[in-house]
């Protein structure tokens, strides 16, 4: 990081004497006098609650503290308490990963989708897996019910961490005090294992699977649709890319999938999503969405999900609301839609086509090649040749009437040679 010039420490001394201990977060003056006026803001605030309390506070004294931590990093958010995700102010603590823009931009974008559907069922049901905050819930209903408030809604956050469950709940708390349109909605949080598989044997204490806990719950087995943001950084990027201040203060459980003897870089990152799938696949949802680090994270888990026969798959860049002008409308024939980085894949089988306003493609329908190239070549390693035909394996020959079966290709398996034209 490339150090402030002494004009610029000068100038901000001059205006007002904590500025440039906050240049250091904040690299600019504008950002620095913006996190003044915030933390002066919350401390007038603090010490007026205090003060209902009978309590007096050292105002210069709270805010020089303030001003100290965040010189050396400590978020912003945890130190106000609260952000904003999409119109929701919602509640931040240490432990507990601080919400994204991103992710709002993609969670009201579903919604609206979703708000504007027709033939929705008269209870839509929606599951959040690794809800942090209860921001995705939270937000998804407020975005639903402006749209739409004669469907019943049903949400559920599930989180591993205990702490994040009691913040979401002290979330749901506040909105829902401050919303009175809460017209019937059931919004619970619940702490449960995404990756334990419901069959281990696990520690007394430890959150049951997902399965078990629903199961235990005795909430719903069967639900529409499926968010998540789950962790998804490699140990490795967590090292080497991931910024100072998100590395040093926010929880590495919500960041970095637990390590697992033998996975490669790539695949410690993508631990959670075939996890989420079969999730996706037990509770029959109809529409996923999911969050990812970048377009090629995006690419991987698009593939993940064409394996798992849904019946389309797209790519949701940071803004998916956006026309895409800059960036090609698609990558290895799944479209991307929006503008900005790849930031999360959609896919969505029966109903879910419809209120997503997709055609309901049947993989017959796709062209011959990309069905080879996107579905068969990953699963059975098959070798594209430089003149552009695909090597069958002998193995391929003997299975080809369950491919035929399984896939529907329009395919006559050559008998002469190991060579077929894609
Ligand atoms: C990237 S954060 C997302 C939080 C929130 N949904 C958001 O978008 O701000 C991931 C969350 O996954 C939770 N988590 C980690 N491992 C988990 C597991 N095995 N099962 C369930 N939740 C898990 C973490 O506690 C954390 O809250």
């Amino acid at each position: 990081m490339p150090r402030l010039p002494n004009s610029l420490l000068r100038k901000a001394r001059n205006i007002n004497s904590l500025l440039p201990a906050l240049l250091g977060p904040c690299r600019d003056l504008t950002s620095a006098q913006n996190e003044l006026r915030w933390l002066r803001e919350h401390v007038h605030k603090e010490a007026k609650r205090r003060s209902k309390k009978g309590d007096t506070l050292a105002k210069a004294d709270l805010l020089k503290t303030l001003v100290e931590c965040r010189a050396k990093g400590f978020p912003l958010q945890y130190l106000l308490g609260s952000e904003f995700f999409g119109d929701l102010e919602i509640e931040c603590r240490p432990g507990v990963l601080i919400p994204r823009p991103e992710t709002a931009a993609s969670v009201t974008h579903l919604a609206k989708l979703i708000g504007s559907a027709q033939n929705l069922p008269t209870e839509l049901r929606v599951l959040d897996l690794c809800t942090g905050t209860g921001c995705i819930p939270l937000l998804f209903q407020n975005e639903f019910r402006s749209l739409r408030d004669n469907i019943a809604l049903r949400l559920l956050g599930v989180d591993i961490s205990r702490k994040a469950i009691a913040l979401a709940i002290r979330n749901r708390r506040r909105l829902h005090q401050s919303n009175k349109d809460v017209y019937k909605t059931a919004t619970a949080f619940m702490l449960a294992d995404v990756l334990s598989n419901p069959f281990a044997d696990s520690a007394i204490d430890s959150p049951l699977p997902l399965k078990s806990a629903l199961n235990h719950r005795r909430l719903p087995a069967f639900w529409d649709i499926l968010i998540s943001n789950p962790p998804y950084i490699s140990p490795d990027a967590f090292r080497t890319t991931t910024a100072r201040s998100v590395r040093g203060f926010e929880p590495r459980l919500a960041l970095v999938p637990p390590q697992e003897a033998g996975s490669s870089h790539v695949e410690k990152g993508d631990t959670f999503y075939p996890a989420i799938f079969q999730a996706a696949k037990d509770t029959e949802v109809k529409v996923v969405l999911l969050e990812v680090a970048d377009l090629d994270q995006a690419l991987r888990v698009a593939r993940m999900a064409q394996m798992r026969n849904f019946d389309g798959v797209e790519i949701w860049c940071d803004q998916p609301d956006q026309v895409n002008d800059s960036i090609p409308e698609a990558s290895h024939g799944i479209p991307i839609v929006g503008q900005g980085n790849g930031r999360s894949v959609v896919c969505w089988q029966g109903i879910g086509a419809e209120w997503l306003e997709k055609k309901a493609a049947s993989i017959e329908s796709r062209p011959m090649k990309e069905v080879l190239e996107q579905t068969l070549a990953p699963r059975f390693e098959l070798e594209r040749c430089a003149d552009d035909t695909v090597r069958l394996p002998r193995f391929l020959f003997r299975a080809r009437t369950q491919l035929v079966d399984e896939w529907g290709l329009p395919v006559k398996w050559s008998t002469q040679g190991d060579k077929k034209k894609s």
